[in-house]
């Protein structure tokens, strides 16, 4: 089976973890060791952030990053449903309530000019997610913020390598949140970061991750445990490195299989808009006005012959049994994406002979 994302781990990984063991440091009780210190420098200075704050996963670096802004029980926060569920789900933990906004139908995120329709007086931010790994129509997202005084939490979970008007996801934003999953383009095999150019976000994030603590036993606020261990920011260290390469390799995958697939007059094609860097974390094409349960059977068929297609995200948030719960909503071109995409694996590991192999596999069950 060609893995739709598959973590490229080489011998300097190995090489750093078995440095971290040996050292015997594992992790710090205050949330930053020295590899961590490391991982995170990089990264803001990769990222052209002020502040890089490490987590133990992306959900943490969500959640805690909207506590850190103020959100609490009562308010509401606008987003896309279109989205992996850590993106709603922070927003329930931290106690105020997800109102989800249709989609653009060519870009698959989040529609500006409908999130002005959705805000209310209880509306405190908006978190755009970068999706598939193409960055949010951040532009007029910001105007819209700065007209309503809102704050901005880009989820860039999917977006290491990506760039919007040149510049790399969270520049729009108050805050970026990354995931470093073991799908994701980079990864720590569980992990998370917040870049923010905010001084006092950054602070703040510093105390909740570990406990809400600045020193040891004097929690200044409330807090949790999000603190990402050794072992894993030096994977992360490492991974960084190597980042600008998975992305020109995800790129050229993604460029030949375009040109192979564009012979097909049945699939919408994955975009890069003016402006857009795209990161190719998924390669996701559309069956123009197929119903779901053909979409279904092209994706197992695929599956069949060894190419592990998927559906991200075939129920949208909205329609989930705990968030039918949260309030009824109608979002057409969410639902519409829901039942007609699918992605096809472009990652690093995928030679330029399996590219094709999946290319033409694709138009031959498809013709
Ligand atoms: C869009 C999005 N948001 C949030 C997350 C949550 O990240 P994590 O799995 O590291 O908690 C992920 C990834 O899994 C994601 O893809």
């Amino acid at each position: 089976m060609i893995p739709i994302n598959a973590p490229q781990i080489g011998k300097e990984e190995i090489e750093a973890v078995v440095k971290v063991l040996k050292s015997g440091i594992l992790t710090h009780g205050l949330g930053a060791g020295p590899m961590v210190t490391q991982f995170e420098e990089n990264f803001a200075n990769f990222m052209k952030a002020k502040h890089a704050i490490a987590m133990n996963t992306g959900t943490g670096a969500l959640h805690s990053t909207l506590a850190a802004i103020g959100i609490k029980h009562g308010d509401e926060v606008i987003l896309p449903s279109f989205t992996f569920v850590a993106t709603a789900e922070a927003i329930v933990i931290a106690g105020a309530k997800p109102v989800f906004v249709d989609i653009d139908p060519e870009t698959y995120n989040i529609s500006p000019e409908k999130i002005e329709k959705a805000i209310t007086k209880k509306t405190k931010a908006i978190m755009p997610v970068d999706l598939y790994g193409l960055p949010a129509d951040m532009k007029p997202i910001r105007e819209i913020a700065d007209k309503h005084g809102l704050k901005i939490i880009e989820d860039a979970a999917q977006a290491h390598g990506a760039s919007y008007k040149g510049k790399p996801p969270g520049a729009f934003a108050d805050a970026a949140c990354w995931s470093f999953y073991a799908s994701k383009n980079m990864t720590t095999g569980e992990g998370g970061m917040v870049t923010t150019n905010d001084d006092e976000i950054a602070e703040t994030l510093r105390y909740m991750r570990s406990h809400g603590e600045k020193e040891k036993y004097q929690s200044l606020m409330l807090g949790h445990n999000y603190h990402m261990p050794e072992m894993e920011a030096a994977i992360g260290y490492v991974q960084l490195k190597k980042l600008p390469k998975f992305v020109a390799q995800r790129r050229e995958n993604a460029r030949r299989l375009t040109e192979k697939l564009k012979k097909s007059k049945k699939l919408q094609l994955p975009k890069e808009p003016e402006g857009c860097r795209h990161s190719w974390y998924l390669y996701t094409v559309r069956m123009k006005n197929a119903q779901r349960k053909q979409r279904d059977k092209i994706v197992e068929e695929l599956k069949q012959k060894g190419i592990g297609a998927i559906v991200c995200y075939m129920n949208p948030i909205h329609l989930m049994p705990y968030y039918r719960k949260l309030g009824k909503y109608r979002l057409p071109e969410t639902e519409k994406a829901a039942n007609q995409v699918f992605s096809l694996p472009v990652h690093p590991g995928v030679t330029k002979e399996q590219i094709d192999f999946i290319a033409n596999t694709v138009l031959h069950l498809l013709s």
